[in-house]
């Protein structure tokens, strides 16, 4: 089980919004949360990503359960470009990459090949932080990037496009980008196709059909 309502309530300035809402959701659900204007679809998915508080009933989400949110307002940092706002995604890769580098670096220095220990040391750490990085998919983030960003309709688009300079469709179609590339194990989308060509929309209903996560849609 990735996540568990149980009798969730909810109301703004007395007005009740969420009445008893239980709801368990499975790993590999595709759920769809359908409703009229104004049911309260937004605010059952804000109090699930920990975006609201609720006023009674109790919420189990699984310690290992990473969840994702497509909010209707943009998470992104505006003044970052692009590709680095998608590079943020993998900021753990990265900085063992970075690792590595110094590692190769000190591996190369004369002092440390005279010291056999020590130079055994070092190259197992390395050799173990490289197996690391392969198993992570450290080789593939910028293709997964490319990929992710042609499927999003920015593939005209140069890596460091200013975010602020995106129209508000845009910059929807890139905080759902950065969201899939997050390839979280519950993937809450709240209207996502609100903005979406229909090739874009291809290609996120082909995305999401192979997707490997838990799926909650408005
Ligand atoms: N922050 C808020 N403060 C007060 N009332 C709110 C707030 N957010 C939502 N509401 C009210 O709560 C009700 C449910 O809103 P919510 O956004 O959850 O509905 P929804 O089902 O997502 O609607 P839509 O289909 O239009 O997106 C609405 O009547 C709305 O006006
Ligand atoms: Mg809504």
């Amino acid at each position: 089980m990735l996540l568990q309502l149980n009798d969730i309530s909810k109301s703004y300035v007395g007005e009740l919004v969420l009445s008893n809402i239980t709801m368990k959701i499975e790993s590999g659900d595709r759920i769809g949360l359908v409703g009229v204007n104004g049911a309260g679809k937004s605010t059952l998915l804000k109090i699930i990503a920990g975006d609201m508080p609720y006023d009674n009933g109790e919420i189990y989400i699984g310690k290992e359960t990473k969840i994702g949110y497509l909010r209707q307002n943009s998470g992104l940092q505006m003044d970052n470009t692009i590709w680095n706002e998608m590079l943020n995604v993998f900021s753990n890769l990265l900085e063992v990459e970075k690792e590595l580098r110094e590692l190769e670096r000190t591996m190369s220095e004369p002092s440390l090949i005279d010291n056999t220990k020590e130079y055994e040391r070092v190259l197992n750490r390395y050799a173990e932080k490289c197996d690391w990085f392969m198993e992570h998919g450290g080789y593939e983030i910028d293709a997964k990037i490319r990929g992710v960003l042609h499927g999003m309709g920015f593939e005209d688009f140069p890596r460091d496009t200013l975010i602020h300079k995106l129209s508000g469709g845009q910059k929807t179609r890139l905080d759902l980008a950065k969201i899939l590339l997050e390839q979280p194990d519950l993937l809450i989308l709240d209207e996502p196709t609100n903005h979406l060509d229909l090739a874009t929309l291809a290609w996120l209903e082909g995305y999401l059909r192979s997707y490997p996560g838990t799926i909650l849609v408005v």
